[in-house]
């Protein structure tokens, strides 16, 4: 990973959707650099704006949804030249990045596959559009992508439509066919959710090695820290539409600083005590159409401290790449301890 080269920034970055004349605040002043070559996991809970962050850096928001306040910029054009996302109103201009930029994998891959043509065929319209490769050659092309996503017999399942595959399988279609797009940027939103476990782990496996062989920066979206332990270099924990805390993997498992992230820790299934009923987050998220005071995690939070309902924390530094927006990081802050999961991973690792 190259520590030093932001390949996307969102500064201060809102996000407001319209619904029946009320407005709902999804993303609340986000501020995050993606470095070139990265595996950043965000993680956080259903609701927490982890698919409108992301959705915004593609042109993907739904009708009644937009940038109200704040900044996306995108540094990783051929031309070098610097892409202000949030600015791109045209359909036109939005074609340029999707998919040739950035380019994003899907919970379920059934809905960004088209039942109606034959796989081969997918993956070679991705090659034509952006790899300058026509007809046999980008048939080709496409089999070499089957081949290089582990699907067996490559040339032969080429031929077969998607309903011919097994979910894992499709999922390593798409995957081939975002890659086939030639992106900068893969954003991968909980690409193993509807898959079980063992396949789960072949797909991020295959994840990391198509990093590293098509040189891609992989923003990886899922609710379960557990899972992405062994592939993400940096994770942002995202709580009610912001960044709450953000460092590299083995700060945020070791040295985590945020309340919200010794919960999400805590709540991580191997954490789980045998005869013992698994850690749940009490409480619900806040209301999103309501104006959020102080520490948006405090409601839920056992032992919030006063200010935490008063005033927003703003971020405190804990070292050069870890940086928690909580009020226990102040100096007057009271000193609590971690809970004993914390400690826990500490000892015996993840
Ligand atoms: N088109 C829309 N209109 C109104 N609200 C929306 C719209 N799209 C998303 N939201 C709201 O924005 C917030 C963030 O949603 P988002 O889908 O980004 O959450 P998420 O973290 O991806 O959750 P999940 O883990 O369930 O996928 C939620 O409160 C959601 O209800
Ligand atoms: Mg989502």
């Amino acid at each position: 990973m190259d520590n030093q080269t932001p390949i996307l920034s969102a500064r201060n970055l809102h996000i407001c959707f319209n619904l029946r004349g009320r407005v709902l605040h999804a993303i609340r002043g986000i501020d995050l650099d993606i470095y070139k070559g990265e595996v950043l996991a965000i993680v956080g809970e259903s609701g927490s704006g982890k698919s409108v962050f992301t959705k915004s850096f593609m042109g993907l928001l739904d009708a009644n949804g937009s940038i109200t306040e704040g900044t996306i910029d995108y540094y990783g054009a051929d031309d070098g030249k610097t892409i202000r996302l949030s600015g791109l109103k045209k359909e036109k201009d939005w074609l340029k990045v999707r998919g040739h930029e950035i380019a994003m994998i899907m919970q379920d891959p059934m809905t960004s596959l088209n039942p109606l043509k034959t796989i081969g065929d997918q993956i070679a319209e991705a090659v034509e559009l952006h790899q300058h490769l026509k007809g046999k050659a980008a048939r080709e092309k496409a089999i070499e992508y089957l081949r290089d996503v582990g699907i067996p017999d490559p040339e032969r399942r080429a031929k077969q439509y998607p309903h011919e595959f097994s979910g894992g399988m499709r999922q390593r279609v798409v995957i081939a066919i975002a890659v086939a797009c030639n992106p900068q940027i893969l954003i991968c939103d909980e690409p193993t959710t509807a898959l079980d476990v063992t396949i789960q782990a072949q797909i991020l496996e295959l994840l990391k090695e198509m990093r590293v062989k098509y040189n891609l920066t992989i923003v990886l979206i899922t609710h379960d820290l557990g899972v992405v332990a062994n592939i993400a270099d940096r994770v942002a924990v995202m709580y009610a539409g912001d960044i709450v805390e953000i460092g590299t993997a083995d700060e945020i498992y070791y040295d985590p600083r945020h309340p919200y992230t010794w919960a999400l820790l805590s709540s991580m299934p191997q954490m789980g005590v045998k005869g013992e009923d698994l850690f749940n987050i009490q409480g619900t998220p806040p209301n999103l159409f309501a104006e959020i005071r102080g520490d948006a995690f405090a409601p839920r939070n056992p032992q919030a401290l006063k200010i935490d309902f008063v005033k927003q924390p703003p971020y405190f530094t804990v070292s050069p790449t870890h940086r928690a927006k909580t009020w226990l990081l102040d100096p007057r802050a009271p000193k609590i301890e971690p809970p004993a999961v914390v400690q826990r991973l500490r000892e015996e690792g993840i």
